[in-house]
């Protein structure tokens, strides 16, 4: 099995360093790797923030590991060339178009959510979000109305494949936690997601085990803060997805905990924390690793085969919080290291 490791820029590296400390105890020499530059430290060593060669390693392997990308000195550059714009690339290039991000309380962290630590204890949801289609992917452009006033527009589509493929990997989600799918749409106002709807409701027929409902995202939005312990799978398309995930990860405390895995139609992942390189705590060994740790797990259960380790790789880091483990984010003193440490500990 290979894995790519791309560390990335700011604190990607310092996290991804742990994660691989982690993948090492647990597996061995099981997994063979191999590291490539990406983003601004791409940029920099090849003048490309996904060069061939880069790109050439994540086709081949089996899996994706990736730490951040986003460098303030490449903020001056061309759009084409900026850090950030590696990961659309490989979202692209790969097909990944399924982006799962679980939320889930710790529940020895439900001081830090921003929510009642009663509310916030029932958290345990994965958000599925459909990544390469909808308003970011349509016509976009800039033209004048008939008044002569400047308007811009972005075309938001979704054809029924689409729909179908994510709506599997939502049902299929579900299959394997709680059956409960609730789809988010804006059906009342939107084409597109009346057809969303439809869609759903038909490929529904093939998961009778798995109980579907439907929400509008505004009342989505509004029920991940009264009740988030309503949800099991929640599915959803580019735009809402963006918006619910980030929202439903200040419910469970720091960014510097979740996970995300973005898929393929076979199931090869990208796996990544979902924070960014955070280049206000970069250098200083603050920066979280247990969100790249916990994106090292997703890996090893959707791409590798290796659930049980991955349950063992979360249970460890269940343990350490409950030993009192806690980086600054979390509002403890622990460094990077110390808290990988404290993950294998428990291992
Ligand atoms: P960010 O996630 O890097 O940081 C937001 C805040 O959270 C900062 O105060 C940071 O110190 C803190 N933080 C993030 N991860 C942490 C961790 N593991 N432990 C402790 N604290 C943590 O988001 P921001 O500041 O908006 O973006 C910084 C750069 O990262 C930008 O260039 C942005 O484009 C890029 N970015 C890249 C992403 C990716 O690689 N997929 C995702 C999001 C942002
Ligand atoms: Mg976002």
């Amino acid at each position: 099995m290979l894995v790519a490791l791309l560390p990335g820029d700011g604190i990607g590296p310092e996290v991804l360093v742990e994660a691989r400390r982690v993948l090492d105890a647990v597996l061995g020499d099981a997994i063979t790797y191999e590291e490539a530059p990406v983003g601004g430290a791409a940029y920099h060593a090849a003048g490309h923030p996904l060069p061939d060669a880069t790109l050439n390693l994540a086709r081949r392997a089996d899996a994706i590991l990736f730490g951040a990308v986003g460098d303030p000195a490449c903020d001056s550059l061309e759009r084409a060339l900026r850090p950030e714009q590696a990961i659309l690339g490989l979202r692209r290039a790969l097909g990944l178009f399924a982006n799962l991000r679980p939320a889930k309380l710790f529940a020895e962290l439900a001081d830090a959510s921003a929510l009642r630590p009663e509310i916030a204890r029932a958290i345990d949801l994965v958000i599925v979000r459909e990544l390469t289609g909808d308003v970011y992917f349509g016509e976009k452009g800039r033209r004048e109305t008939a008044d002569g006033l400047r308007q811009g527009y972005d075309v938001m589509a979704y054809d029924e494949a689409e729909v179908r493929r994510i709506a599997r990997i939502g049902f299929e989600t579900a299959r394997k936690r709680q059956r409960r799918l609730t789809s988010v749409d804006k059906a009342n106002v939107l084409e597109t997601s009346q057809l969303w709807r439809d869609v759903m409701i038909e490929v529904a027929a093939d998961y009778p085990d798995v109980a579907l409902d439907h929400l509008y995202v505004d009342n989505a939005a509004m029920q991940l803060v009264r009740a988030p312990g309503q949800f099991d799978v929640i599915v959803t398309g580019n735009l809402f997805g963006d918006i619910l995930s980030d929202q439903a990860s200040m419910c469970v405390g720091s960014i510097g905990l979740l996970p995300s895995a973005s898929l393929d139609e076979r199931g090869k992942g990208l796996y990544e924390p979902i924070h960014g390189s955070a280049p206000d705590i970069a250098g200083q060994g603050k920066a979280n690793p247990l969100a790249a740790i916990l994106s090292a797990a997703m890996m090893l259960r959707h791409s590798l085969g290796r659930a049980a380790d991955a349950d063992r790789i979360e249970a460890a880091v269940a343990a350490a919080l409950a030993g009192g483990a806690r980086t600054g984010d979390l509002g403890g003193t622990a460094s990077t290291r110390a808290m990988a440490d404290a993950v294998l500990a428990a291992l």
